[in-house]
């Protein structure tokens, strides 16, 4: 692009959605593993709070955006105890595919997936009950993240509750420094061992800098209409938003 710096247009591709949907075309073969083992498990126990937080009950319409392999579905699909309906939502080709493999895992819960980008899907307005979504934001600019929270509010009932979640920059220095190293240095090195791109987990770092927390996102959901309080994990290692569509 003429006459833009080259650090603008680094941030441009970052956050094209071409460019992401590439990024885990690619990651999707190594995600689950790399990102189970680097974060020691914590990743699970904070998309089961995730879930949790979204306060599911059977028979619910739930929407999981930038579902990725349905790493979150397990734990919808118990909150829903098999009845209600998931729809997923991913812009990775890859990733879409590798869901709907196990998509018969989870107890006969019928499950949508819908391979396209979350800003252009063709979701009703008010046809979910609960709208979740487990590490998604980080890879969003900010204008996209604040068009994101009008999708939300947009997509959700009144009454309908939203949760989600994303790796964080700590906010007190203690745990900052080490956790953004690891996370700079020690993942791209950890997704070479299992024969991923390095590039690819160094720029989920990069974004995870760029993002902070789900702060501004607050001010978003806040602005869209919606109740929202916050909830930090680990030290600020994650960082989540929870709430509902005033009725
Ligand atoms: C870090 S993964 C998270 C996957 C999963 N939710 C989890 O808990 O691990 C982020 C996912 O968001 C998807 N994604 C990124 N931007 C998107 C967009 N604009 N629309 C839909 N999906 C998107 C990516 O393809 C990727 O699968």
């Amino acid at each position: 692009m003429r006459g833009s710096s080259p650090r603008t247009r680094a941030s441009e591709q970052l956050y094209d959605p071409r460019f992401v949907a590439g990024l885990f075309n690619e990651m999707s073969e190594t995600y689950g593993t790399v990102n189970y083992l680097s974060s020691f498990g914590f990743t699970e126990r904070w998309r089961r709070a995730c879930v949790n937080g979204g306060k599911l009950s059977p028979g619910m319409r739930v929407y999981d955006l930038m579902t990725g392999m349905g790493e979150c579905w397990g734990f919808i699909a118990d909150a829903l105890e098999g009845q209600g309906e998931l729809v997923a939502v991913d812009i990775s080709p890859v990733m879409c595919r590798r869901a709907r493999e196990r998509q018969s895992a989870f107890g006969g819960l019928p499950i949508e997936v819908i391979e396209g980008d979350v800003l252009e899907n063709s979701l009703p307005d008010g046809s979910a009950d609960s709208v979740l979504s487990a590490f998604g934001l980080k890879t969003f600019s900010e204008a996209q993240r604040r068009s994101l929270a009008f999708e939300i509010a947009r997509m959700l009932r009144p009454g309908g509750t939203f949760s989600l979640l994303e790796v964080s920059v700590p906010r007190g220095p203690i745990m900052r420094v080490p956790y953004m190293a690891y996370l700079k240095y020690a993942i791209p090195l950890l997704g070479r061992a299992f024969l991923g791109n390095p590039e690819n987990y160094r720029l989920l770092g990069v974004y995870t800098h760029r993002f902070g927390d789900c702060g501004t996102m607050a001010g978003y959901l806040r602005e869209a209409g919606l109740q929202v309080s916050d909830v930090s994990h680990f030290f600020g290692c994650a960082s989540s938003l929870r709430g509902v569509k005033p009725s």
